[in-house]
């Protein structure tokens, strides 16, 4: 049976719908395609048209009644959020360092006496399958209640080869159960495990030599990402890794200059990664050499924010020309949420992007970091339908009123998912 679902009359529209091909830089990250009085019809999960309320009505006239009719008078619609940059399979929590961290310690400090993602992944490792799927649905329902319709999730909380597996089959387990899509990246590469401590060169090769090869056999991971970062992964082990993984079909992406300038952005231009992440401390030879290659730059503000760091520099890196994604960087130690309506905020706050390119950034370009713009991240026909409705009229309300969910409803391949 076909299932027709009709949104019409929504305030405004953003369909973030353009001429241009791959991902947006400088002023296309401004081009939100906005329609007012908007109408979309999603037929059996994709989108079959969009425009004005009175086009689609000329248009559909002799099949719109048998459509689910959604009235969204005084609301804004767009395209179901894109959060291309989680960790978010793990088990347990650590308040406790967030505790030690007010008075005092640092992120690293902790990490290096075996907190940090230490912890973490002793207590992955400890997690059953139950637990660990179960806990992570948890987050799941949170992201889609702020109207997350895809994320990627990354492993790297089992730093051995049973935990990594256990981590990316609860993911694929969690694809089936849960309406989110889920993008799976390897990340062996996180941090070197207690038991390979001073043999940081045998875990490499460990990676490269077991892991590698049996995610990339059972198709557990569409990308790879490595923490290239001063006392975790030199850059010279990242490209290897990287390189690696990339001839087993892994694309490349990297957490780069989070806590120091160690210069993770040449290791991405260098094997081509799709997307660059944190980037935190990124110069400005930094920004040109990811303009050039190309590379999308992932910013995160929410983990700049709890680690008390300044936030990348958004406003500069957009005006170098590099083509920019935010995401929320779920985690338990730097970035414990799940709210990409707060990131876009804290995108506008604390790195300057307008409105208009942190809406982009949360959608469309996240789309492209996750190589799936051909099928979300803008309503456009033949796109799926997932979509969110907002309890504001304007795209720029969603900024200006920080910190609060606007969410009203989500729809995923056109089935409603949320409804408040
Ligand atoms: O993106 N930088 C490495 N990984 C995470 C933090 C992981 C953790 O602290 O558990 C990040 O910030
Ligand atoms: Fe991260």
């Amino acid at each position: 049976m076909t299932k027709l679902l009709w949104i019409k009359h929504a305030a405004q529209l953003a369909t973030l719908a353009t001429k241009e091909v791959g991902p947006r830089r400088k002023k296309e990250m401004s081009e939100l395609g906005l329609i007012e009085n908007g109408s979309i019809l999603v037929r059996n999960g994709i989108i079959q048209d969009v425009g004005r309320t009175d086009e689609l009505e000329a248009r559909h006239a002799d099949h719109l009644e048998e459509a689910t009719i959604v009235d969204a008078t005084n609301h804004l619609i767009t395209p179901g959020l894109v959060d291309s940059h989680t960790h978010v399979v793990f088990a347990g929590s650590r308040e406790q360092e967030f505790e030690m961290r007010l008075s005092g310690a640092t992120y690293m400090e902790i990490m290096e006496s075996g907190g940090g993602i230490h912890a973490t992944t002793r207590m992955t490792r400890a997690a059953s399958v139950d637990e660990l799927l179960e806990q992570t649905m948890k987050r799941l329902d949170s992201f889609l209640a702020h109207g997350v319709t895809t994320i990627e999730a990354k492993s790297g909380y089992g730093l051995d080869l049973e935990t990594e597996l256990k981590q990316l089959r609860v993911l694929k387990r969690l694809q089936q159960e849960h309406p989110i899509d889920l993008v799976p990246t390897f990340m062996g590469a996180h941090a070197i495990p207690a038991e390979f401590d001073s043999r940081a060169e045998e875990y490499v090769q460990f990676i490269i030599d077991v892991m590698l090869p049996i995610i990339a056999k059972e198709r557990l991971a569409e990308f790879q990402d490595v923490f290239c970062e001063q006392g975790v992964f030199t850059k010279e082990q990242a490209m290897r890794i990287l390189e690696a993984g990339k001839k087993w079909g892994l694309l490349p992406k990297i957490h780069a200059d989070e806590i120091i300038s160690y210069g993770g952005v040449e290791v991405a231009a260098r094997v081509g990664a799709i997307s660059a992440e944190h980037l935190l401390k990124t110069t400005k030879e930094g920004m040109k050499a990811l303009a050039r290659a190309g590379t999308i730059a992932c910013l995160l503000p929410a983990t700049a924010l709890f680690l008390h760091e300044e936030a990348a520099k958004g406003r500069e890196i957009i005006d170098a020309g590099v083509p920019v994604a935010i995401s929320t960087d779920c985690n338990p130690g730097s970035s414990p949420t799940t709210s990409m309506p707060l990131v876009m905020n804290l995108a506008c706050l604390l790195m300057r992007l307008t409105p208009r390119e942190a809406l982009t950034a949360a959608t469309f370009n996240g789309a492209c970091a996750l190589n799936r713009e051909k099928c979300i991240g803008s309503l456009e026909v033949g796109k799926q339908g997932d979509v969110v409705m907002w309890k504001v009229k304007d795209y720029r309300e969603l900024q200006y009123q920080f910190g609060v969910n606007h969410v009203k409803s989500v729809w995923k391949k056109g089935v409603q998912v949320v409804n408040k």
